[in-house]
């Protein structure tokens, strides 16, 4: 069967309280239920990890390698700065789907540029928790792409 990682990075452990006008009321535990659910409607096992430590995440994504196919991945505030989670994405060799709740673009100039997403397959930003969803669907759909 198909396994995706769901990876959330810094300070997403805290939504639902966290500047609820820019990231949603529902807190992380719900987000990763619907994600849970969606998978099982796609025929994929989800797996859901958090951490606010750049290396924990970078430990998972090297983990992943190992019983992924796939991952969608919000790295929060690191992905305007890291270097080190952009190389971890490049170097697992399994596609990567970026997401993000809030409109990056339509925010600071600072968290307009993404260190992350040119190693990304794509990438989904703006529609809150909703973009976990669609990620997950665009991830599965470019795994099982054939053509
Ligand atoms: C975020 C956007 C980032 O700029 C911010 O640092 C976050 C959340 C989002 O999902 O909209 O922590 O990744």
């Amino acid at each position: 069967m198909t396994a995706v990682l769901v990876l959330h990075g810094p300070n997403l452990n805290l939504l639902g309280m966290r500047e609820p006008e820019l990231y949603g009321k529902m807190a992380l535990e719900e987000i990763d239920a619907r994600l849970a659910e969606y998978g099982r409607e796609l025929g994929v096992e989800v797996r859901c990890r958090q951490s606010n430590h750049e290396g924990a995440l970078i430990d998972a994504l090297q983990d992943a390698r190992g019983w992924a196919q796939g991952v969608v991945f919000n790295p929060g505030g690191y992905t305007h700065t890291s270097v080190a989670l952009r190389d971890a994405v490049a170097a697992i060799g399994i596609p990567v789907v970026e997401v993000h709740l809030s409109n990056v673009y339509a925010r600071e100039e600072f968290r307009q540029n993404s260190l992350i997403s040119p190693v990304c397959r794509g990438k989904i930003v703006g529609f809150g928790w909703r973009s976990y969803l669609l990620g997950l669907e665009a991830l599965v759909d470019a795994i099982n792409a054939k053509d």
